[in-house]
């Protein structure tokens, strides 16, 4: 390994650091997706760990803000994790992502975070899964059954390249409502959102994007989704996002989605686990969740600075005792004190209420993983009875965290 040397990618790496990630994705772009990955990469930050001169392992990170329990935080989220097949298992990926680590660091961002293509990689780098995601699908062979009244205010179809002004309003005033959600730039929104040919299925229309309001008020929920049609059943809208102010909105953008002639089913990616649809929805062999899966992965870069940013829904006082291999500054104990009111955390000689590892800590971290569960999984260590509940009654937030821009 000491012959591995990890440095800045420089712009004129990029096209290298592509070639290589596609080669371990085992992609082969067209001209327009390399494009626009060489365009995303212009604004990460890029490492590459280099042997001879030899570029063999890269990772890059966007650099995003996400929300979290009463605010936002700058965040780096890692992308394109690639070794050459030749270096795998001797340390590369290690030696980027502790290099990640300290520039984010020095960069004065507490948290890092990521989508694993694998569950089994990243949580000896101290990342646990912090926010969850639904599969739901709806049979919409027949009228959607619902408790609840929809909104009865009208909805319209909008041009896709309208869109990003209308919906970021509506995005950005709604955001930091969950915690784990990215702030979205307008290319962001164009590239990733509303690209006319959807990357994954060509099939696919492009994106039809519904608003749910009359066009001189307020936008009260908007939904974009795609279309196609299937040779031996009804057709299928994927729904990519819907949002909505109140559960009659949100009412109003399913009945509307169950609703459209010739199709027959919905496909839905990523829905909050806390989805009101569910609830709300009469009929649950019509409405079903068809899959979880683990999807922001968070890293606590700097344990106390992430902490104290956080708003905290009760009282605690208590003592944790962290185990950080990676990052050691984060290790032993440190006596928390929080509330509604603000937060403190410092090292302390007092014996510790609780162990947790970093990872543990950080699936915590935005009220999506309870302690208590932690502690019945023998993954943290209760010292002192009532602790976890403590701190669960202190992490919780009105909405379970949410992330569905996929990096
Ligand atoms: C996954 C990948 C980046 C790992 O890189 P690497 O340089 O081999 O990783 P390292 O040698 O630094 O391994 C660090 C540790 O992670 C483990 N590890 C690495 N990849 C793993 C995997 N896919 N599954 C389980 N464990 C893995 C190693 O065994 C090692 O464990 P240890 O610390 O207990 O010894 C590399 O294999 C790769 O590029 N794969 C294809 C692309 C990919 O899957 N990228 C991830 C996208 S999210």
């Amino acid at each position: 390994m000491e012959s591995v040397q990890f440095c800045d990618i420089p712009e004129s790496g990029i096209d290298r650091a592509l070639s290589l990630a596609y080669l371990v994705f085992h992609e082969t772009p067209e001209e327009e997706k390399r494009k626009h990955h060489h365009d995303l990469l212009r604004d990460c930050t890029r490492i590459g760990a280099y042997e001879n001169g030899e570029l063999v392992g890269f990772v890059a990170a966007f650099p995003f803000t996400v929300s979290v329990p009463g605010g936002e935080l700058p965040c780096p989220c890692l992308t394109f994790v690639s070794v050459a097949p030749t270096h795998r298992r001797r340390g590369v990926l290690s030696g980027m992502i502790a290099e990640l680590f300290a520039r984010a660091a020095a960069d004065g961002s507490p948290i890092a975070a990521l989508w694993a293509s694998e569950d089994a990689i990243y949580g000896r780098f101290g990342f646990g899964p912090a926010t969850y995601g639904h599969t739901v699908e709806i049979d919409s062979r027949r009228p959607l059954a619902l408790r609840i009244t929809p909104d009865d205010r009208p909805l319209r179809l909008i041009d896709p390249t309208d869109a990003p002004a209308l919906l970021a309003e509506y995005y950005d005033r709604t955001r930091t409502e969950r915690a784990g959600r990215i702030a979205r730039g307008e290319a962001w929104w164009r590239e990733e959102w509303l690209v006319t040919e959807d990357q994954e299925d060509d099939e696919l229309s492009p994106p039809r994007v519904v608003v749910l309001g009359a066009p001189e008020g307020p936008v009260a929920g908007y939904a974009i989704y795609r279309t196609k049609t299937r040779d031996d059943a009804p057709g299928l809208v994927r729904l990519d996002e819907l949002e909505a102010d109140t559960p009659a909105a949100e009412a109003a953008l399913w009945r509307y989605l169950a609703s459209i002639d010739l199709t027959g089913l919905i496909r839905a990616w990523g829905r909050p686990v806390d989805d009101p649809l569910h609830l709300f929805a009469a009929d649950r062999d019509q409405v079903r969740v068809t899959g979880e899966f683990p999807a922001l992965w968070l890293r606590l870069i700097d344990v106390r600075a992430a902490l104290t940013a956080r708003s905290w829904a009760a009282p605690v006082d208590t003592v944790l005792d962290v185990r950080d291999d990676r990052l050691p500054a984060n290790a032993g104990r440190h006596r928390l004190t929080a509330s509604p009111d603000g937060c403190t955390y410092e090292s302390t000689e007092r014996p510790a209420d609780l162990t947790v590892e970093a990872r543990d800590l950080a699936a915590a971290y935005l009220g999506g993983t309870r302690i208590d569960a932690l502690v019945r999984a023998g993954l943290a260590t209760e010292l002192t009875p009532g602790t976890a509940a403590a701190l669960d009654a202190a992490l919780h937030t009105a909405r379970l965290p949410h992330t569905v821009d996929e990096f």
